[in-house]
C-alpha cells in the first residue's frame, strides 16, 4: 500500500513510525512533514490545508490510504473531498468533526445525550456573559467556541479574570470568528486523563489512557503550551473509571453522532477529568492527541494500517498492547510558547534501543546535522517495564540538551 499522512508535527511522525513497522506498507508520504521525518517517509511540499492539491497528489501517486493528523483540514472537509474523489481517508467528515470544531455544539450534544460534562451556558452578548459570571462567581472557565489552536480556554480564578477573558473574545475579537460565541462553564476539580478510541459509527475500540502536560515548566508551572510531554497508560487510573468512560462517554457519543445523522469515523479523543462525582468531559477532539499519540502508538502491537482497514470495514481490530509504560518529554526552543530563535543547531544525538525520537520542528542539513526550526522541536520517548525505568531512559538521553542555552525540557514527565 501507499500511504499519505497529512500534517507536520510529532503526532504525524509517530503515525509515520508506526506505518514503517507494517509489512503491508510500501511507500509512506507525509504532507508537508518536517525535515526530521525524512529518514522514515517522503516529505511532500503541500500544506495540510491545500485540500485540492492533496487530492491531486493522492490520485497521481496511487495512494491507498490517507491519514489526517490535525483538526483544521478535518473541519475544512478534507475527508469529504477525498471521498468525493473516490479516495480513502481515515478521519471524520466535516459534519462529524464539529464535535471538536464547535464547543457550543459539543456541549449541547452532550446535554442531548446525557454525557457527563460541566454545566454551562453559551453567550454572544458580552453584558449577558458578564452578568452570568457575576452570578456564578469564580473559579469559572471561559472557552472560545471555535478552533483556537489550544489557546481559547481560560480557567479564571477570579471574576475579574473571567470578565477580561470574555471581553477579549466578544469585544476585542482576539480570537477572530472562533471567539464570537463563548461557552462559560463550571470549574471541575480532579485529575485529568485522555482516552482516545478508534470509532466507526457505533463501534468504539479504545486505546490506552494517557496524560499530557500542557504547562511549560516543572510542577505544572508557567504558560500553557501545545504539550511538553506525556505518559501512557495512566498508572493511578482504576479500570472501573476507564470502563465508565468508554460506556458513558465514548460509546454514547458515537451512538449520538449516528442518531444525529453525522456518524463519526476516525479517532475520537476524550479529554476527561475524574471528579468526585465521576469522570466528566472537558473536551472532545476529532483526531489523535498531540503529544499523547507519541506515547500511545509505541505501545500498540498491531499493524497500524490493518487496524485502520478493520475499523473502516466495521470489524473489531482486536487491539493488543505491549506491557509496560511509555513516557515522552518534549525538547522546546528557549522562549516557547512565546518568541524563540529559529535555525538553531541541535546537539548531536542518535536514537538507541532504549529511547526513540519523534520530530516536530526540525530540519536536516545536507551534511546530516539537525537544526531546530520550531517551538516544540522533538520528543524523546521510551517504553519500559516500569514508568520509573522509562523516565530514567528518557532523561539519560536528554543530557546533551541540558548543556545548551537554546533548549529546555521539563524534568518531571512521568515522575
Ligand atoms: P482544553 O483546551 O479544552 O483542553 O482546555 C485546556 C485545559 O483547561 C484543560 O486541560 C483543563 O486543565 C482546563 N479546563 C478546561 N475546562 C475545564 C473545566 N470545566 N474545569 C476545570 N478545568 C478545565
Ligand atoms: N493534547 C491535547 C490535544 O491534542 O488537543
Amino acid at each position: 500500500m501507499n500511504v499519505l499522512v497529512v500534517g507536520s508535527g510529532g503526532r504525524e511522525h509517530s503515525i509515520v513510525k508506526k506505518l514503517v513497522e507494517s509489512n503491508q506498507v510500501a511507500n509512506i508520504y507525509v504532507a508537508p512533514g518536517n525535515g526530521g521525518m525524512n529518514a522514515d517517509a517522503t516529505c511532500v511540499p503541500i500544506n495540510e490545508t491545500e485540500i485540492d492539491d492533496l487530492v491531486a497528489f493522492a490520485k497521481e501517486s496511487a495512494i491507498d490510504w490517507t491519514i489526517v493528523g490535525p483538526e483544521v483540514p478535518l473541519m475544512n472537509g478534507i475527508v469529504d473531498a477525498f471521498q468525493i474523489a473516490g479516495l480513502k481517508a481515515f478521519g471524520p467528515t466535516k459534519e462529524a468533526a464539529i464535535i471538536e470544531g464547535s464547543k457550543d455544539f459539543a456541549k449541547s450534544f452532550m446535554k442531548r445525550h446525557h454525557i457527563p460534562t460541566a454545566n454551562y451556558e453559551t453567550f454572544t452578548d458580552c453584558d449577558k456573559a458578564k452578568a452570568y459570571i457575576k452570578e456564578n462567581g469564580a473559579p469559572i472557565v471561559i472557552k472560545a467556541d471555535g478552533l483556537a489552536a489550544g489557546k481559547g480556554v481560560f480557567v479564571a480564578t477570579t471574576v475579574e479574570q473571567a470578565i477580561e477573558a470574555v471581553e477579549s473574545m466578544l469585544l476585542d475579537n482576539q480570537f477572530g470568528g472562533a471567539g464570537n460565541r463563548v461557552v462559560i462553564e463550571e470549574f471541575l476539580d480532579g485529575e485529568e486523563f485522555t482516552l482516545m478510541a478508534f470509532v466507526n459509527g457505533e463501534n468504539v475500540y479504545p486505546l490506552l489512557s494517557a496524560r499530557d502536560h500542557k504547562r511549560a515548566f516543572d510542577n505544572d508551572k508557567g504558560p500553557n503550551t501545545g504539550g511538553m510531554g506525556a505518559f501512557a497508560p495512566v498508572p493511578d487510573l482504576d479500570q472501573s473509571v476507564i470502563r465508565y468512560t468508554v460506556e458513558h462517554i465514548l460509546e454514547k457519543a458515537a451512538k449520538g453522532m449516528v442518531l444525529e445523522g453525522r456518524p463519526f469515523t476516525g479517532i475520537l479523543y476524550g479529554g476527561i477529568i475524574e471528579t468526585s462525582s465521576g469522570p466528566k468531559v472537558i473536551e472532545f477532539n476529532a483526531r489523535f492527541g498531540d503529544p499523547e499519540t507519541q506515547v500511545v502508538l509505541p505501545l500498540l502491537e498491531n499493524d497500524f494500517i490493518q487496524v485502520i482497514e478493520d475499523v473502516s470495514k466495521g470489524k473489531d481490530p482486536k487491539l493488543n498492547w505491549k506491557e509496560g509504560y511509555a513516557i515522552g518529554a518534549v525538547v522546546a526552543s528557549k522562549g516557547y510558547p512565546g518568541k524563540y530563535a529559529k535555525q538553531v543547531p541541535l546537539p548531536y544525538f542518535v536514537e538507541n534501543d532504549e529511547s526513540y525520537v519523534v520530530h516536530a520542528g526540525t530540519k536536516v542539513e545536507n551534511n546530516g546535522t539537525y537544526q531546530a526550526i520550531g517551538g516544540r522541536v522533538l520528543l524523546v520517548g521510551s517504553v519500559q517495564q516500569t514508568i520509573e525505568q522509562a523516565h530514567q531512559a528518557v532523561y539519560n538521553f536528554l543530557r546533551p540538551f541540558e548543556q545548551t542555552n537554546d533548549f529546555f525540557f521539563r524534568s518531571d514527565i512521568g515522575k
